[in-house]
């Protein structure tokens, strides 16, 4: 959420900066601003909305010191008012912020700060050049009355460099033209073999093409320099979008992540309870319906589980145990609900288990075991192949836990070579769409399945869907069918199938339509799925959903890979 990028160099840093900020648009994309030095002064070019909107602008600009920023609006709305970087009262300092600083309002008051934007950004960077002493030390002590997290980076009119950290991720790294900073490590995919990682509540100076490292009390600290893993590679697609590629990569990448697993040796790493006595699965979104599918596998192998939202376990009154295992689920590793249980977790000294699709993720710092995914990277907003990933991970996991992998081997490769993705006729895409109300259930597993296909039709078509247990309808929401709704039910979990098909008949009954997804031939409309094991289904039937969302996506003339009011990575609470 919010991406950063900075570049002291000897070249021109503004296109440096530029070209960064292209990669890390996916992080936010409701406004891109660069902030740079000419003659001594701070020059500022903002625009709203599209990234290729600020090309134009800084096509001309020449500056080896800059500073960039796309946005993600959480406070003042999308205006290039609003658009970072923000200058100081002054005009002699600027920012760029990722996070929120939740006592903005009560700061401004207190110090007296007078803004001409609404956002809290704003107000960090007047409380920054209030302060006393260097710059460094100025923002030291601001960061000390600022609540909340941030990743932030400073560039004075006299060219001097800051950068400040808590929470939200940011990386540097000396190149062979510079120095660069970013909030994605991406970003130094093809720039660098190696970075830094700075730490919460840690600063960093850049300093005559040279970078310094400094604690909370601005003592010089020394830092371990990270290796860039050979497989973070630019990622190139073949299709018209990310999401597109992202779907028919899904084969590939369960192949990776099976390639990683399959010797076992990930999971004998792993530093369990003592007495595994329960697993508890903490997650936001699409994650947490693969953390509600690994609950389902592991109640299969006699575990107690269970699956919470992060924002409602950080707050909640959960009873901790350590002999649970706590499974937090990912796919930047970055979202900071979920950093917020992981953080809590570990303090009380429960027994962690990260499982990210991003290598050097915040996340898998906090936790002591990590399980990756290796769907590669996903930029596309909409998760696909790193849903289905996590998945298969969890259900990889539940057979270790049971003792049972390698007797499952054939299973699993059979599985994966035969595993064909199930795309969506345009008769079927013109048939949902033209539906007012589009409703998803399902009943076991084939209800997680509905919960993630309406996520994915919500985020990507602005159609409103909500997913229900198909047993559930007759209890109220059965109110809603009418001729205008659609109810797409899934058919894959064997033990209740007979009731599922009643529950359609009393749908039909009033006036409703409905379409089933299925491996088996159905006495519906249907969208037939080839058949594997019932344990591989919520893998398999989660594709032509989201082929559907995509497809209609693209007939109502949206971007699926910049669906309105989000981003990929939620670093705000
Ligand atoms: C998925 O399509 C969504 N964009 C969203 O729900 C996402 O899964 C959620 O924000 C969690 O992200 P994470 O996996 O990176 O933690």
């Amino acid at each position: 959420m919010c991406g950063i990028c900075v570049c002291v160099g000897s070249v021109n840093a503004v296109k440096k900066v530029f070209d960064g900020l292209k990669i890390l648009e996916y992080r936010g994309y409701d406004s891109s601003g660069i902030a740079f030095i000419e003659n001594d002064k701070i020059k500022c070019v903002k625009t709203v909305g599209d990234i290729s909107n600020l090309e134009e602008k800084i096509s001309s600009l020449q500056s080896n010191i800059a500073i960039g920023h796309t946005r993600w609006a959480t406070h003042g709305g999308v205006t290039i008012e609003n658009a970072h970087p923000h200058l100081s009262a002054s005009k002699n300092l600027a920012i760029v912020h990722n996070g929120i600083v939740e006592n903005y309002k009560e700061l401004k008051k207190e110090f007296n700060i007078s803004t001409t934007s609404q956002t809290d950004s704003e107000v960090f960077c007047d409380l920054i050049e209030k302060e006393n002493g260097s710059l460094l030390e100025k923002t030291i002590s601001a960061s000390k009355l600022v609540k909340g997290g941030f990743a932030i980076a400073l560039l004075s009119n006299l060219g001097e460099v800051v950068l400040a950290k808590r929470e939200n991720p940011l990386y540097v790294a000396q190149t062979s033209f510079g120095v660069m900073a970013t909030s994605d490590i991406y970003v130094f995919c093809d720039i660098t073999q190696k970075y830094y990682t700075l730490s919460d509540d840690e600063f960093a100076k850049i300093e005559n093409g040279k970078i310094f490292f400094f604690d909370k009390n601005g003592k010089k600290i020394k830092k371990k320099c990270e290796k860039i893993k050979k497989n973070l590679k630019k990622v190139e697609i073949f299709e018209k979008t990310h999401m597109k590629s992202e779907i028919l990569e899904t084969k590939n990448s369960l192949f990776m992540t099976y390639k990683n697993y399959q010797s076992g040796k990930l999971f004998e790493k792993i530093f369990l309870p003592k007495k595994l006595e329960s697993i508890c699965l903490i997650a936001c979104g699409t994650a947490y319906h693969s953390a509600l599918q690994g609950a389902m596998y592991f109640k299969k192998i006699k575990i107690p589980s269970q699956a919470y939202i992060a924002s409602e376990f950080r707050y909640g009154d959960e009873i901790l145990n350590k002999n649970t295992l706590y499974i937090l689920i990912s796919q930047s590793g970055e979202t900071l609900d979920t950093i917020a249980c992981a953080k809590m977790l570990k303090e009380k000294g429960m027994a962690l288990l990260a499982l990210t699709n991003t290598e050097n993720c915040y996340l898998n710092q906090i936790c002591q075991n990590i399980l990756p995914t290796f769907a590669g990277k996903e930029i596309a907003v909409a998760s696909t192949k790193a849903y289905s990933c996590q998945v298969f991970v969890l259900y990889l996991f539940s057979l270790f836990l049971s003792g049972k992998f390698l007797d499952k081997k054939k299973d699993i490769e059979d599985f994966l070579k035969e595993l064909s993705l199930t795309d969506i006729d345009e008769e079927i895409v013109d048939y949902v769409a033209s539906f007012e109300k589009i409703f998803f259930v399902g009943r076991g597993f084939d209800y997680i399945t509905a919960l993630e296909s309406s996520l994915k039709l919500k985020e990507i078509t602005y159609i409103n869907s909500f997913a229900i247990c198909a047993g559930e309808l007759k209890h109220g929401t059965l109110a809603l069918v009418d001729d205008k709704t659609i109810v797409i039910s899934f058919c894959t979990f064997k033990k209740t199938k007979e009731k599922l098909f009643s529950n359609l008949e009393e749908i039909i009954a009033r006036g409703g339509k409905v379409l089933v997804v299925s491996d088996e031939i159905v006495p519906f409309k249907s969208v037939r799925l080839p058949t594997f094991l019932e344990e591989f289904m919520p893998i398999v039937s989660v594709i032509p959903m989201q082929f559907l969302a995509l497809k209609i996506c693209e007939k109502l003339g949206y971007n699926p890979d910049k669906p309105k009011n989000l981003a990929k990575s939620v670093t705000v609470e």
